[in-house]
């Protein structure tokens, strides 16, 4: 593969919502994605992640209509001209894409000694965060949607998916067949917020240099 085709790979990535077809994930190409997950770095090489899929229908069910209730409170949170702006963005396609796939954090995972974690403990977080990234850039070069949702009490999808407590749930990722991947981030389309220059990310030498 050529640098050019890994870099069209990340321009075409999307957050998707709208655009599942309905049509499930194929298992062989739901388990080439896992695997790309799995090939993460991770600190220690401590693979601290673990992934649950979720296809039964009632569950699925379940968790959209507890993720309706947070979209309605957050809603509620807003001021009128942000809940206006807020009001067509569909934040998560969670029975429409067929597949729900929960990605959690274990800290013991790997033994007591982690080597690189000692002074951050945040690591172990990042390391699986970076498996989700490597999931959703695997499924955007197989053509598969990826959605993160984040509108949910941690507690609700815990008893959810029967994880102990010490399973730490990073995230739930609704993976599934699209249309079309949008050109723009929806919060862009919809005008909620637009993303800003590279230029005003990148810094020399100091934080603001
Ligand atoms: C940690 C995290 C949580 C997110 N939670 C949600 C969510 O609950 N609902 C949603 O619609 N999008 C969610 N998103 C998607 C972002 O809104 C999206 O990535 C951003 O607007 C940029 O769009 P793009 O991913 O299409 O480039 C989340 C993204 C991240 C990284």
């Amino acid at each position: 593969m050529s640098a050019e085709e890994l870099y069209e790979v990340i321009r075409r990535r999307r957050d998707v919502r709208a655009e599942f077809t309905g049509a499930p994930v194929d298992e062989a190409t739901l388990l080439r994605i896992l695997d790309a997950a799995h090939r993460a770095p991770s600190v220690g090489n401590s693979q601290p992640w673990d992934f649950i899929v979720i296809q039964d229908p009632a569950t699925l069910r379940k968790f959209a209509d507890h993720v309706a209730e947070k979209r309605a409170e957050f809603h509620r949170s807003l001021p009128p001209d942000r809940a206006a702006t807020f009001d067509p963005i569909k934040i998560e396609g969670i029975t429409e894409s067929g597949t729900g796939v929960v990605v959690t954090y274990r800290h013991d995972r790997g033994g007591p000694h982690i080597l690189g974690r000692a002074t951050i403990p945040e690591t172990g977080v990042y390391s699986a965060v970076l498996a989700i990234q490597n999931l959703w850039l695997a499924a955007t070069a197989e053509h598969i949607g990826v959605g993160w949702v984040s509108f949910y009490d941690p507690a609700f999808l815990a008893d959810l998916v029967a994880a102990p407590t010490d399973i730490h749930l990073v995230a739930w990722l609704c993976v599934g067949p699209v249309h079309e991947f949008q050109q723009l981030p929806d919060l862009e389309r919809f005008g909620w917020r637009t993303g800003r220059p590279l230029a005003d990310a990148v810094h020399r030498e100091t934080f603001g240099g």
